[in-house]
C-alpha cells in the first residue's frame, strides 16, 4: 500500500535528528560566516548550550554547507572520551579527520637510487603517511603536531583550498589531567593558536555544554582570546511557532491556534520539546482527528519518562533532595547559589538539612553527570533545560500520593 505522504509524521526529537525544519538561527549563521572571512585566523567559536538546544544540526545542517560554500574544507567528529584521554591519541584524533581530505593528495617522494634519475614516485597523503611524518618530528607532542599540519596547509594552499574548519562536537569532555601528566586540552590550543599566528587558515569549531569554555580557559588562559562564544538558548516565539508549523504545510493534519500556543507554552521554546511534543501530538491527531486540544499532560509524562527520568534515576537520594531543594527557589531555572540550597533546606519539610559543606561536596559530583555546570559568575545553573519544572512535577506527584496514602 503507497503511503499517504500527506499523512507522515515529519517532526524528529533525538540527538542529532535534523528538524524537518530549522528555525530561528539565522543570526548565528551569519555570525559564524564572518568567521570565515578572516584573513588571519584570531578568532575560532564555541557554540555552547544546554541539552537540546540544538548544537548539532546546527553545526551539521548550516556552519558545514556555509563553511563549504566559502571554499573551506570540513573535517571533524565527535571528542568521545577516548579521543580525550592522552595527547597522543588527540593527535591520531585530528590526524584520521583530517587525511579524509589529504588523502586524495600526493607528493612525488622517492627518487630512484644509484644515481640514475627516475620518475619520482608519487606518495599518498593517507593516515599512514601522516602519521609516519608526524613521529618523525623533533620535539614535544605539541611541536610534532604542529610541524605535521603546518606541512598539511602547504599541501592545501596548493589545492587553492580558502582554509580547513576542525569542527569538534561534544567537546566538554577535553580534560587536562595533571596527575596522568597528560595535556591534550593545552597541545590542542597550543597547536592551532602557533599555526594562526603563522598564517595557516585553519579555523577551530567546538561544540558543547556551557562547561566547555571554562575548562578551556582553565587549560590556557589566552582561550578567552582565542575564542568567540556562541550561545544556544530557547527559540523566541516567531521561531518556535515556525518550527511547529512549517513542517505541516501540505499535509493533512495541522495544529490548531490553541494548539500552537500550547505547545510554545509547554516547550519554552527549547527545540528538543518542541520537536517531541508536536511528534507525539501529530500522532495523537492521526488517530483522533476530531479532537481539537493537545493531550498536554499525558505527553508531558512520556516526556518526563523519556527525557527527565534516565537523568533522575542515576542520583541517590539525597541528591535527589538536594535538587528538590533547587527546584523549589524561584529563579531556578536560571541560577543558583550553595547559601540558596543551604536557605531553602531549611523550610522544606521532610528533607534533612544542608549546611554549606554538605552542598559544596555535592554538586561537583553533579557536575560530572551533566546536571548541572558552574557559570562564569561562579553561580550553579542545570544542564538540562527545564530540569526544575520536572523536579516541581515530580515533587507535586509526590505530593498527591502522600495524600492518598495519608487517607487510606
Ligand atoms: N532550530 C531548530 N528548529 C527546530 N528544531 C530544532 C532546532 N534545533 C534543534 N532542533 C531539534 O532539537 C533536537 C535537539 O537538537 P540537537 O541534537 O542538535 O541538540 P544539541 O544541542 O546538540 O543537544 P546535546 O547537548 O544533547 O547534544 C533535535 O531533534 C533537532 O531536530
Ligand atoms: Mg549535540
Amino acid at each position: 500500500m503507497a503511503q499517504d505522504k500527506s499523512a507522515v509524521n515529519p517532526f524528529s526529537p533525538g540527538a542529532g535528528h535534523p528538524p524537518p525544519f530549522l528555525a530561528g538561527r539565522d543570526q548565528e549563521v551569519s555570525d559564524f560566516s564572518k568567521f570565515l572571512d578572516q584573513d588571519t585566523v584570531m578568532r575560532n567559536v564555541i557554540l555552547t548550550g544546554l541539552r537540546g538546544t540544538g548544537k548539532t544540526v546546527l553545526m551539521d545542517g548550516k556552519y558545514k554547507p556555509e563553511a563549504q560554500s566559502k571554499g573551506w574544507v570540513w573535517v571533524g567528529s565527535d571528542f568521545s572520551e577516548s579521543s580525550f584521554l592522552s595527547e597522543n591519541k588527540l593527535c591520531k584524533r585530528l590526524l584520521t579527520d583530517i587525511s579524509v581530505f589529504t588523502s586524495n593528495a600526493t607528493i612525488p617522494t622517492s627518487y630512484g637510487t644509484l644515481g640514475f634519475a627516475s620518475e619520482p614516485t608519487p606518495q599518498r597523503l593517507d593516515f599512514n603517511f601522516l602519521w609516519q611524518f608526524f613521529e618523525a618530528q623533533p620535539g614535544l607532542t605539541a611541536d610534532k603536531l604542529k610541524s605535521t599540519l603546518e606541512f598539511v596547509w602547504k599541501v592545501a594552499e596548493a589545492r587553492s583550498v580558502r582554509g580547513i574548519v576542525f569542527a569538534y562536537d561534544e567537546a566538554q569532555v577535553v580534560q587536562d589531567r595533571e596527575s596522568k601528566e597528560e595535556y591534550p586540552l593545552a597541545v590542542l590550543l597550543e597547536t592551532f593558536q602557533s599555526l594562526q599566528r603563522k598564517g595557516c587558515r585553519y579555523l577551530i569549531l567546538l561544540t558543547g555544554l556551557p562547561t566547555l569554555f571554562p575548562k578551556l580557559v582553565e587549560s590556557r588562559t589566552y582561550a578567552e582570546r582565542m575564542f568567540t562564544i556562541q550561545e544556544l538558548g530557547r527559540l523566541n516565539p516567531d521561531a518556535s511557532r515556525e518550527a511547529i508549523t512549517v513542517p505541516t504545510k501540505g499535509s493533512r493534519f495541522t495544529f490548531t491556534e490553541h494548539g500552537i500556543n500550547q505547545i510554545i507554552k509547554t516547550s519554552d521554546g527549547y527545540p528538543y520539546f518542541i520537536q517531541f511534543i508536536c511528534r507525539e501530538t501529530f500522532d495523537h491527531l492521526k488517530v483522533n482527528p476530531q479532537e481539537l486540544s493537545i493531550p498536554i499532560d499525558s505527553i508531558t509524562r512520556k516526556l518526563d519518562s523519556d527525557f527527565f527520568a534516565g537523568r533522575w534515576e542515576t542520583l541517590t537520594d539525597r541528591q535527589r533532595d538536594l535538587l528538590y531543594c533547587v527546584a523549589k527557589l524561584p529563579e531556578s531555572e536560571n541560577e543558583f547559589s550553595i547559601g540558596d540550597v543551604v536557605d531553602v533546606s531549611k523550610s522544606i519539610p521532610g528533607i534533612k538539612r544542608f549546611t554549606p559543606g554538605d552542598v559544596s561536596q555535592m554538586l561537583p559530583r553533579m557536575i560530572d553527570k551533566g546536571l548541572v555546570y558552574k557559570n562564569r559568575l561562579g553561580k550553579y545553573c542545570f544542564s538540562v533545560p527545564l530540569f526544575g519544572r520536572f523536579i516541581q512535577r515530580k515533587l507535586e506527584r509526590k505530593d498527591q500520593q502522600q495524600t492518598l496514602f495519608d487517607a487510606d
